[in-house]
Formats: structure tokens, C-alpha cells, sequence
């Protein structure tokens, strides 16, 4: 059941963008004449996540969903715009004393359970750390019991604290994923593909958990994943990403059921039997361009069926279509 929020967004993202040098060595440049060389991996994005909420990030790959999701929890800090977090300029915040206490609130859970965990530390160590790390707790006995009541809510034993990663299943090493980014009680969850690299049928399991802890403790998520299904399950809002830039906003049963932007459509067409209105399907295609060198005016028009000469020249605005956010000309002149 939704109601009307009281309060502002927990998350609030304005304009974000974030430019990487790529750059050849300074000796190449020189003797190739070549200028410096910037990527920008995330363009102008704005979005709001009221609490306890979940907004879905999707988009094919490199179109910048990972480096959004660096930027919330601080690995990046923004070439452009600004993050408020529950009021505060986050990446202000970082940079100071309080950016410790600030990162408890925000954590992130990472694609792959194998690589994220230090396969010599055992479980009580991966899950403890943080709370060591922020000063939470230093008494060993109260380590070992908020460890193993972590453990619990993500569905697995206290008895487990004593084993090394290697000794569980990856949608159990996932658990313990979630388990120590949840040591610090964060209020805000950035989850980077967090069931990409499971099975099919352990998928749904650590969805269904991540689902749980959210009702139960009011967490609010990003959630970024390139699987329409899976987002289509877990998400309230959702956001469709294309190199760099978002295209559509919308919340999920509004996006699923009428999806605006070409490459929206395109997306969802590519789903079998997922979308069935009787509109003409776009399977997904053509390549994504190459962002150091990205097409003019709207970036997707060398693959949009509804292109035309404005699109060619002019980047279509993010505006507001009762309460849905599109960048298209086509849909701003009522073309689709
Ligand atoms: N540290 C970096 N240095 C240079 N370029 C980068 C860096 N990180 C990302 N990029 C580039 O920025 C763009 C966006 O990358 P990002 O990892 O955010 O995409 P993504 O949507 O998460 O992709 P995927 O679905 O493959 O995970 C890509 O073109 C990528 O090559
Ligand atoms: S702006 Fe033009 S090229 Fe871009 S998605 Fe809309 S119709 Fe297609
Ligand atoms: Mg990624």
C-alpha cells in the first residue's frame, strides 16, 4: 500500500555526473599531438528515493549504473552535482571527520559474493569488521553475539561464524554479503547486481531475504541490475539508464505496463511473453556507441526507430509527463 510521503526523500541525487581521464600517457600526447581525453561515464542524473522505497537502475552494459552506485556510497566523489542524504550534502560530508559515522548509514553490497569477501577471514571477521571499524562495539562477547543475530536474519547460523567463505554456496556467501553490510544498521542499501552471479533458483531466495530486511527495518535501496524480471520484482520506481544519462523515470507498474522511451520499449520487448499490449515489438537492437565518442543530440538516435533531424542535433530534455520523467523529443511532440 502506497501513502503520501511527510517527510523529503531519503536520497536525493541532483545532476550527478562523473567524468573519468582516459587519457593517453603524457609522452604519447605529446608526440601524437593528442589532448587530454575524458569519459563521461554518468551525465546529469537526478533522482529521489523516498525511505523504505526501492528505485531500479537498468541499462545495457557501461551505460554508468555502477559508477551511480560509487558515487552514493562515496567511492567516487562527483565531477558535477550534489547527493543529499536524509538532508545532508553527502559528499561534503565525506570528506570530513563525520564522513565515518555518515558511511555507516549507506552501504553497498557488490555483484559478486566471491571476490567481495577476504577468503582468509572467517565469518565473524568479514561480518564483525565494520563494527569494529566504526566503534560500535569493542567488547569480543557483544561482537559474537551481534555477528551471529546478523547471521539469523539473513537465514543462516551462528555456528556459521566460524567458517571461511570458501565453505559456502554463493547464495549463502551473498547472505553473508548482506549480513555485514547490514553490521552498522544502515539506512540506506546501494545493491550493485547483488543476484547476477547466483543461480536462477537462489536468485529468488536472497531477493525474497533482501525484501524481508526491507519491510522489517525500513531500508531503502538502489537496486541496479541489468534483469527486467528481477527488477520488475523487487523494485517501486525504476530508472532506465543510457550512456550515462537517465531516459525514463517512472514508477514500475507505470514502466512495465506503458514504457514511453524508445529505448524503454526496446528493453521491454526484449523480455519473452513478459510484455503483451499489442504494440509492435522493437527487439533490442544496434550496439551501444562508444561513450568517448558519443552520437549528437539524443545519444540513442543511430538505434531509435522515431529518430529524425532534431533528434540528430538536439539532446532531448529530462521532463516531467504527469509525474513520468522522459528525454525524447518524439514523446515531447506527441509523436509516440
Ligand atoms: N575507473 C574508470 N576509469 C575509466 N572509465 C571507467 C571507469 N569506471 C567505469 N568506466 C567507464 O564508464 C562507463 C560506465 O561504466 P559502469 O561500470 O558505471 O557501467 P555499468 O552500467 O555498471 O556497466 P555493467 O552493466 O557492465 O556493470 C563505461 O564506459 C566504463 O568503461
Ligand atoms: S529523442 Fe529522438 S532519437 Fe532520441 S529516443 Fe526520442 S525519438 Fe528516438
Ligand atoms: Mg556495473
Amino acid at each position: 500500500m502506497s501513502t503520501t510521503p511527510l517527510t523529503s526523500p531519503l536520497v536525493q541525487a541532483r545532476d550527478l555526473a562523473m567524468s573519468f581521464d582516459v587519457s593517453p600517457p603524457w609522452l604519447n600526447r605529446v608526440l601524437e599531438r593528442k589532448p587530454r581525453q575524458y569519459l563521461a561515464a554518468v551525465d546529469g542524473v537526478s533522482f529521489e528515493i523516498e525511505k523504505g522505497k526501492t528505485l531500479a537502475l537498468v541499462g545495457e552494459s557501461g551505460c554508468g549504473k555502477s559508477t551511480v552506485a560509487r558515487l552514493l556510497v562515496g567511492l567516487y566523489a562527483p565531477t558535477r552535482g550534489d547527493f543529499q542524504f536524509d538532508g545532508l550534502d553527502a559528499h561534503g560530508i565525506f570528506k570530513t571527520a563525520g564522513g565515518l559515522k555518515l558511511r555507516s548509514r549507506i552501504q553497498m553490497i557488490f555483484q559478486d559474493p566471491y571476490a567481495s569477501l577476504n577468503p582468509r577471514w572467517i565469518v565473524e571477521d568479514i561480518v564483525g569488521e565494520p563494527l569494529i571499524e566504526h566503534g560500535l562495539i569493542t567488547d569480543k562477547d557483544q561482537l559474537k553475539a551481534k555477528v551471529g543475530d546478523l547471521l539469523k536474519s539473513v537465514g543462516l547460523s551462528p555456528l556459521d561464524m566460524v567458517k571461511y567463505p570458501h565453505q559456502f554456496s554463493g547464495g549463502q556467501r551473498q547472505r553473508i554479503s548482506i549480513a555485514r553490510a547490514l553490521a552498522t544498521e544502515p539506512e540506506f542499501l546501494v545493491c550493485d547486481e547483488p543476484t547476477s552471479a547466483l543461480d536462477v533458483s537462489v536468485q529468488a531466495q536472497v531477493l525474497n531475504i533482501m525484501k524481508d530486511l526491507q519491510r522489517s527495518r525500513g531500508l531503502t535501496y538502489l537496486f541496479i541490475s541489468h534483469n527486467l524480471a528481477v527488477v520488475r520484482h523487487v523494485s517501486d520506481q525504476v530508472g532506465v539508464m543510457y550512456l550515462g544519462r537517465l531516459v525514463e523515470l517512472a514508477d514500475k507498474h507505470t514502466l512495465f505496463d506503458n514504457p514511453r522511451h524508445p529505448y524503454t520499449r526496446m528493453l521491454i520487448d526484449a523480455i519473452p511473453k513478459m510484455h503483451d499490449t499489442g504494440r509492435a515489438r522493437t527487439p533490442v537492437q544496434g550496439e551501444v556507441p562508444n561513450p568517448l565518442n558519443p552520437p549528437t543530440g539524443c545519444t540513442f538516435h543511430p538505434r531509435c526507430p522515431h529518430a529524425n533531424d532534431r533528434c540528430r542535433s538536439t539532446r532531448p530534455q529530462f521532463l516531467d509527463f504527469a509525474g513520468v520523467k522522459i528525454a525524447c523529443h518524439a514523446v515531447e511532440e506527441g509523436r509516440i
